[in-house]
């Protein structure tokens, strides 16, 4: 087997250390998506194993199904009303626990199920932590219907983005059948808030894939498979 690159030991140190420390009998766990998720979830199923008695739901059908494969009880979205604890990873976090997400497509659902949880964790690689939130893109998931008038919206408040392309360069579609659009910051934002606020006033937007005021915890994996743990201001 190929030894673990360096990114591969940090992500594993937060969801391990994540699953092992958070997650307790009983509860209602949300299962981000993303490839630091991925660790959180293989190690959740390993202590289902062991015993550990959760139900869960997933923020994207690619976590749910690890879930239901272990045979780990998902809660169907209909039924989903408290959760417990949600822990899922992050494009991009600055000091003030201000966050991108969405890179891995799952914007719409993964906001949802944080809004819904008791405790939101955040687990992430170094390479996530950023001073500010300039240098990655920002996805803003959109509604397909007449969604160039979504778009322009966007574009009226000076925002550039691009339409994100699946692998077979057709429009990428959301777990939920929506559109992203991937905005490319020219200049680092002045309030994460008031980026969201003006962005969800559009008809047509869905939700944005900033996330604040909503994390605990963040857990920093380091390459020596140690990890950090920052709790909110
Ligand atoms: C998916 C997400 C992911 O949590 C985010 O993209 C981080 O992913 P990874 O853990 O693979 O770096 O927001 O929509």
């Amino acid at each position: 087997m190929a030894e673990p690159s360096r990114l591969e030991i940090m992500k594993k140190a937060a969801g391990t250390y994540a699953a092992d420390h958070y997650i307790k009998d009983g509860m209602t766990v949300g299962l981000g998506t993303g490839s630091t998720s991925y660790f959180f979830i293989q190690r959740l199923l390993e202590r289902c194993k062991e015993g550990l008695n959760i139900q869960v739901v997933g923020t994207s059908k690619a976590s749910e199904e690890m879930a239901k494969k272990a045979n780990v009880s998902c809660i169907p979205h209909e039924n989903v009303t408290d959760i417990d604890i949600t822990v899922d990873g992050a494009d991009l976090i600055n000091p003030n626990f201000e966050i991108f997400k969405g890179g891995g497509g799952a914007c719409f659902r993964e906001k949802i199920i944080a809004t819904a949880s008791k405790e939101w964790i955040v687990i992430i690689d170094e390479s996530k932590l950023h001073p500010t939130l300039f240098g990655t893109k920002l996805p803003v998931e959109i509604l397909p219907f007449c969604y160039q008038t979504t778009i322009k919206q966007i574009h009226a408040l000076g925002f550039e983005g691009e339409l994100r392309l699946d692998e077979k360069e057709k429009l990428y579609q959301t777990d939920n059948g929506n559109y992203l659009l991937d905005i490319q910051l020219t200049q680092p934002l002045d309030s994460a808030k008031s980026t969201h606020d003006a962005l969800i006033k559009i008809v047509g937007v869905c939700e944005t894939g900033l996330f604040f005021d909503m994390a605990s915890h963040l857990i920093i994996g380091k390459a020596d498979g140690s990890v950090e743990v920052r709790e909110a201001k």
